[in-house]
């Protein structure tokens, strides 16, 4: 049995970080996606090849116990690989069956951009083995181990990424720390995002942390920063629906003067955001955890070329991208291989 499933990036139009602490976020799945190929074994042995996710090649061997005996030291490799096996094994546990698995992952984003790459990576991972083992899971149970895998890896995490890779769209998520829900947005107005990216020196748990600490050690400045972010988040889900882009495009603004704040943008982010903002974009924010990673500027069709252009100068990726589109899906399920 051979099973291909996907899943796509993200970027968060208004709320990471907030949406932690319980604010809602409105967050779009991207048109890049992570594929997950997924052929059973006869051993106990997990296989991953991530070629574009740096992870060259390693064996999982599962002993009678359920216990990992590693077969390849892969230093630094490891980001990548502890999302894959934690997926395995939550799966592997919520189905009551494991078999061992050849997984293929390729990836059309950069590692660690803050588009949600660890995200799209476990929900496929879950999404291809359940079905290689014979199941059919919900999205609901995709979208819910995919996020117990990322808090498990990170220690903490919201169901944000996890949910917009599972169900796609432009969604406003709202999460009270427990349970999260989760409403499509129909915006009837055109616009266009386009992503910049540069290079990030820090994991998302390391961002998480930082703003942890900030609001630990500042808390009656910090808190009302994160409820402002809540607020916002709330006014720019009218704008979208309203269609207003140029208050949706000052409320991104607000709302990365507000991250910046928290003290997760960097210089180089910054500097991509206010050159999009001078070549003419609606609004420009980072996206994501942040410390270097993605930003996005909103803006119309005329003026992408511009930006796109902007970003390039100061060194930056530009990555243009359509917004909304399916969330996990399955390529193909040969059954005879
Ligand atoms: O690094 P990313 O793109 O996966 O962003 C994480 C988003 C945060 O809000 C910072 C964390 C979370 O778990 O929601």
């Amino acid at each position: 049995m051979e099973v291909v499933a996907s899943a796509p990036g993200k970027i968060t139009l208004y709320g990471e970080h907030a949406v932690v602490y319980g604010k809602p976020a409105i967050v779009a799945s991207i048109d890049k996606r992570v594929y997950v190929r997924c052929r059973l074994r006869s051993d106990k042995s997990i296989t991953i090849r991530a070629l574009n996710l740096q992870v060259p090649g390693i064996i999982l061997t599962y002993n009678k116990d359920g216990e990992v005996i590693l077969k390849t030291d892969y230093g630094r490799v490891l980001s990548a690989v502890s999302y894959i096996r934690e997926a395995i094994n939550l799966t592997s546990r919520y189905l009551n069956e494991f078999k061992g698995a050849d997984l293929t992952i390729e990836s059309n984003m950069p590692v660690g951009a803050g588009l949600g790459t660890s995200a799209a990576v476990s929900v496929a991972t879950i999404a291809a083995y359940s079905k290689a083992l014979g199941h059919d899971l919900d999205l609901h149970n995709i979208a819910k181990l995919a996020w117990n895998t990322e808090k498990n890896i990170q220690g903490i995490a919201s169901p944000m990424d996890t949910s917009i890779s599972t169900f796609g769209g432009i969604v406003y998520l709202t999460y009270d720390g427990v349970n999260f829900s989760i409403d499509p947005l129909h915006i009837d107005v055109e616009f266009n995002i386009v992503i910049g990216y540069v290079k990030r020196q820090y994991k998302t748990k390391e961002m998480v942390e930082k703003v942890k600490s900030y609001l630990q050690r500042h808390p009656d400045l910090v808190k009302p920063i994160i409820d402002l972010i809540g607020d916002l988040v709330n006014d720019a889900k009218k704008a979208l629906i309203k269609g207003d882009l140029e208050y949706a495009g000052e409320l991104m603004n607000i709302n990365h003067g507000l991250l910046d704040a928290l003290g997760v943008s960097s210089k180089e982010l910054n500097d991509l955001v206010y050159a999009a903002r001078a070549f003419g974009a609606y609004g420009s924010k980072l996206s994501g955890a942040g410390g270097g990673g993605s930003m996005i500027a909103l803006t119309d069709s005329e003026r992408v070329q511009q930006i796109i252009t902007a970003i390039r100068i100061l060194n930056g990726l530009p990555i243009g991208t359509e917004i909304g589109g399916d969330g996990v899906r399955y390529e193909s399920i040969d059954k005879n291989k």
